[in-house]
């Protein structure tokens, strides 16, 4: 499915801005920083397909990627970001549109750093998919960092909300882009679509 055939189509600062509804679209939503940008990357193995970066705001924009029949979507982070009060309202707004008014989005990642587990905002972001019957499925981001007990409790904290989250896959994946942990499981995954 990415093997060789991921490109960037278009950034999109507006809903009119978005491509024709065509074909079936996933998309990988979370807090800044959270590692969006990184998980792209690294699922379709190329580094600077999606830029990433350390400063949380990196993405600005709604980024659509091909991948075999599919759109692949990096969006802006939610939660804090290194922009103006105005500007990070802007993004939030066109989210908040984005993610309940697509009607060709199969399926959003929610992500969420597995050293703090779910937060408010991502609960905000779960209850806006339930009421919008948009599919998601959580992936736990950066692995690499947290292990053991502290890994544990994150986890059991994150299914204790997504119990109460009616458009939630149950179980949740674990990945690290870094490390390679959980990307093919994710691929897999998205070449069911
Ligand atoms: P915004 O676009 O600002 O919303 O951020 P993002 O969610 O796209 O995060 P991005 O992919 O830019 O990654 C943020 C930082 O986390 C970068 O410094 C990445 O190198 C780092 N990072 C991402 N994934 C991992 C991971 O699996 N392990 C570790 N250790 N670091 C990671
Ligand atoms: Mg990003």
């Amino acid at each position: 499915l990415f093997a060789g055939e991921t490109e960037f189509v278009k950034g999109v600062v507006a809903m009119d801005g978005l491509p024709e509804a065509d074909r079936l679209e996933v998309c990988f939503a979370g807090r800044s920083n959270v590692g969006k940008s990184s998980l792209i990357n690294a699922l379709t193995g190329r580094k600077g397909l999606a830029r990433a970066s350390n400063t949380p705001g990196r993405t600005q924009e709604i980024n659509f990627f091909t991948a075999g029949d599919l759109y692949v979507v990096d969006l802006p982070g939610y939660g804090f970001a290194n922009a103006p009060v105005a500007v990070v309202a802007k993004w939030q707004a066109l989210l908040k549109q984005y993610l309940s008014g697509r009607p060709t989005l199969r399926r959003v990642f929610v992500l969420i750093d597995a050293r703090h587990g779910a937060k408010a905002v991502d609960e905000e972001i779960m209850t806006l998919l339930d009421r919008s019957a948009v599919t998601f499925q959580v992936v736990m981001t950066k692995i690499d960092k947290v292990r053991g007990a502290a890994l544990e409790e994150s986890l059991a904290k994150t299914r204790a909300a997504l119990a109460k989250h009616p458009a939630a896959y149950p179980e949740l994946i674990l990945t690290s882009s870094d490390k390679g942990d959980g990307i093919d499981v994710l691929r897999a995954i998205i070449a069911t679509i």
